[in-house]
């Protein structure tokens, strides 16, 4: 399988993530969750991270607290999507299984130096402020990464949180520019596919007939998003950002894109956080990343359903 660190602000999106990719041990292995601040504060990102270990049943998941604010900026939360607790919509029992003590940023550089290099892929579902930290921090580190799978910007759709920019990039854009800049080969799963990605109700009513605890609790979080962005996009059903990524990496296949540019915006109020994607190639600027646009939606809810049926 291959090795991942899942890297994380859940965020009921996030934490479908989570369940996806520990439902498919044989082709990954989540050697750690690292929180990050961004849906909501890290002390209940850390502690939802763990709650969704536990509904897996997945306890010795090490999960770890990084970050808590961006590098230079306030932090900027998404109660407003997410709920007070970032997991409204289903009701779980507070985590008993321990948060780790070292700091997420320590675990990611420790977990590069230590694993063989290229066969680690980080995977960032928030904001990305504890891969910068840890890139900045460690430069040594950078090359050994396999690659940077994200969920982030926008290109056609533009932005969820301004005109113009997507949550994860808007909260912390001075590391978003630093990791796309590193170098390692990064794939971008931006608005344009995860606003493909419909929980329409008889998407749900599937994963609800798997009838487990964990259907349960992704069909009462995916009500709670429904009510949220159906009014604010119009659609028949709430985007599900961030289980593209890991969706990605078990079926590249469901997924079409571009290597393109990309650039991050720092210095506009207007734009702040604007991922200006090259699609059309009208710079001379060489590509620093998968940018992904297209997405077979219903292989991609086939996917998550069968993977959900194997958890409790
Ligand atoms: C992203 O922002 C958060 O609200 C979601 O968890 C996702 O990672 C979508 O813009
Ligand atoms: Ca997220």
């Amino acid at each position: 399988p291959r090795k991942i660190i899942i890297d994380t602000d859940p965020g009921q999106d996030d934490a479908i993530a989570i369940l996806l990719a520990l439902a498919s041990p044989e082709e990954i292995e989540v050697l750690g969750i690292t929180a990050v601040a961004g849906n909501v504060p890290l002390p209940l990102a850390q502690r939802n991270a763990r709650v969704t270990c536990e509904l897996a049943q997945r306890p010795e998941t090490p999960v770890f607290a990084g970050c808590e604010a961006p590098l230079l900026r306030p932090l900027k939360t998404a109660e407003h999507v997410h709920g007070a607790t970032g997991l409204d919509g289903a009701d779980l029992p507070d985590p008993s299984m321990p948060l780790q003590e070292e700091h997420a940023v320590d675990f990611i550089i420790d977990t590069l130096r230590r694993e063989p290099a290229g066969s680690v892929t980080l995977c960032a579902l928030g904001p990305l402020t504890n891969l910068a930290s840890a890139f900045a921090r460690a430069p040594d580190v950078v090359e050994r990464v396999a690659g940077i799978v994200l969920m982030g910007g926008a290109y056609f759709e533009v932005g969820n949180i301004t005109p113009a920019a997507e949550f994860n990039i808007f909260v912390d854009p001075e590391a978003a520019r630093a990791v796309f800049a590193c170098g390692r080969p990064i794939t971008v799963l931006p608005l344009d596919v995860t606003h493909k990605v419909l929980a329409t109700p008889p998407r749900i009513a599937a994963i609800t007939a798997l009838g487990t605890s964990a259907a349960e609790a992704v069909t009462g979080w995916l009500g709670f998003f429904e009510r949220f962005d159906t009014a604010k996009y119009g659609t028949q059903g709430a985007p599900l950002h961030d289980p593209c990524v890991i969706a990605f990496l078990l079926r590249p296949d469901l997924f079409t894109g571009r290597e393109i540019n990309v650039e991050i915006e720092t210095q506009s109020d207007l734009t702040l956080g604007m991922t200006v994607a090259d699609w059309w190639g009208v710079t001379e600027c060489a590509p620093n990343a998968l940018f992904i646009g297209d997405v077979d939606a219903d292989g991609f809810f086939t996917l998550l359903t069968d993977r959900l049926r194997r958890l409790p």
